[in-house]
C-alpha cells in the first residue's frame, strides 16, 4: 500500500494520525544518511523557506536552516521581533502575506499560543509550527520520537517520565498527546504542584483512555521507568519572577542517581541546572543525540511540505 501525508501544515501534534507520524519517522530515517555524513541533497533546489522566529531559539531555527540546506533549499527570516517591520507596527498578518510571496513554506515561532494557526489561516503556503508559547511544538515532538524508536527500538509498551516544568513547557504538551497514539504506554507525571500539566491536556489523555500518574518526586518513579524526559523551568513564562525563584532548581538529575538504571535521558534543550554536567558522559545521555536527530526529522517535514504543495 502507497502511503500517504496529506496534511499541508503542522500547527498541532493533534492533527495527526499515526499514520502521519510514522510516515514522517520513516522519511527521517531515509534522510538519516544524508544529514549525518553532511552530504547535500537537490531535493528542494530552487525552494525558500521563511523562517519566522519571534521568540529566541537555537537549535529550533539553526536546525531548520540547516535541514534546508542539505536538501539545497534556501532561507530568508529573522530571529526576533525587534528585527522584523512589526517592531514598526505591521500586522503579523501583513509579515506573514509579504513571506508569502517569497517562500515555499512558513515557519513560525512566537510568544503566544495561536499564531501559526492564525497564520496558516492567511496564508496558501505550508505553515510549520516551531513553539507558540506554553502550546504547542510538534516537530520537537516528532524528532523527540524519533529519538525513542532510534534508541529503544519502539515507542509502544513503554513507560514514559515527563519531568519539570509541565505548565508552560510546549515540548512536554505535544509529546504528551502524541504518546496516546502508541499502544500501552504509561506515562509519569512529575513536577512540582505549582507546574502541574495542564487540565486541558489531561482531559485529551482522559479521552484516549490514556495511562499516567501524577507525582512530586523522582524516587517514586525512577526505577520504573525507560525515559525520563526533562525539562527545563520557562522563567520567560512566569508573571512573576518569585514564583519562579521559589521552584528553580526543584528537579537536579545527576549521575548518582541514575547508576543501575536502565533507561535513557532525555531534554529538548537548553538545560539550565536540571541534569547535572556528570550525566554528559554516561550511557543515558541521549540529548545532544536528539538535538542532532532534529536535521533528519525536519528535512523530512519541509521534503514532504514542500513537494506535496507546489506554489
Ligand atoms: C524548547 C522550546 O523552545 O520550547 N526548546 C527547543 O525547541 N528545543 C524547550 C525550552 O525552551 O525549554
Amino acid at each position: 500500500m502507497v502511503k500517504i501525508f496529506d496534511l499541508k501544515n503542522i500547527i498541532s501534534i493533534k492533527d495527526m494520525k499515526r499514520s502521519d507520524i510514522d510516515y514522517l519517522l520513516d522519511e527521517a530515517s531515509k534522510l538519516e544518511d544524508i544529514a549525518q555524513s553532511r552530504e547535500i541533497s537537490e531535493e528542494l533546489k530552487g525552494k525558500l523557506l521563511g523562517v519566522m522566529f519571534f521568540e529566541p531559539s537555537t537549535r529550533t531555527r539553526m536546525s531548520f536552516e540547516t535541514a534546508m540546506k542539505r536538501l539545497s533549499g534556501e532561507c530568508i527570516g529573522f530571529e526576533s521581533s525587534g528585527s522584523s517591520s512589526v517592531s514598526k507596527g505591521e500586522s503579523i498578518a501583513d509579515t506573514a502575506k509579504m513571506f508569502e510571496g517569497y517562500c515555499d513554506a512558513l515557519v513560525i515561532r512566537h510568544e503566544l499560543e495561536g499564531v501559526s494557526k492564525f497564520i496558516s489561516d492567511v496564508v496558501d503556503v505550508p505553515v510549520i509550527n516551531a513553539g507558540d508559547g506554553a502550546g504547542q511544538h510538534p516537530t520537537q515532538t516528532l524528532l523527540d520520537l524519533y529519538t525513542i524508536k532510534q534508541e529503544i527500538g519502539s515507542i509502544d509498551n513503554l513507560k514514559i517520565a515527563l519531568i519539570g516544568d509541565l505548565k508552560f513547557g510546549r515540548t512536554v504538551h505535544s509529546l504528551a498527546n502524541a504518546l496516546c497514539l502508541y499502544d500501552n504506554v504509561e506515562l509519569y507525571f512529575v513536577s512540582p504542584p505549582e507546574l502541574k500539566m495542564p487540565q486541558e491536556i489531561l482531559h485529551d489523555l482522559d479521552k484516549m483512555n490514556m495511562s499516567y500518574t501524577e507525582v512530586s518526586n523522582i524516587n517514586e518513579i525512577i526505577d520504573k521507568v525507560n525515559v525520563l524526559y526533562v525539562t527545563r523551568i520557562q522563567k520567560e513564562r512566569f508573571g512573576d519572577i518569585d514564583d519562579y525563584l521559589k521552584i528553580k532548581g526543584a528537579y537536579i538529575i545527576n549521575k548518582k542517581m541514575l547508576e543501575g538504571k536502565d533507561l535513557i535521558v532525555m531534554h529538548p534543550l537548553p538545560r539550565i541546572d536540571e541534569i547535572d554536567g556528570d550525566v554528559d558522559d554516561t550511557k543515558y545521555n541521549k540529548y545532544f543525540k536528539q538535538a542532532a536527530n532534529a536535521v533528519p526529522v525536519r528535512m523530512a517535514i519541509l521534503k514532504t511540505l514542500i513537494k506535496n504543495n507546489p506554489k
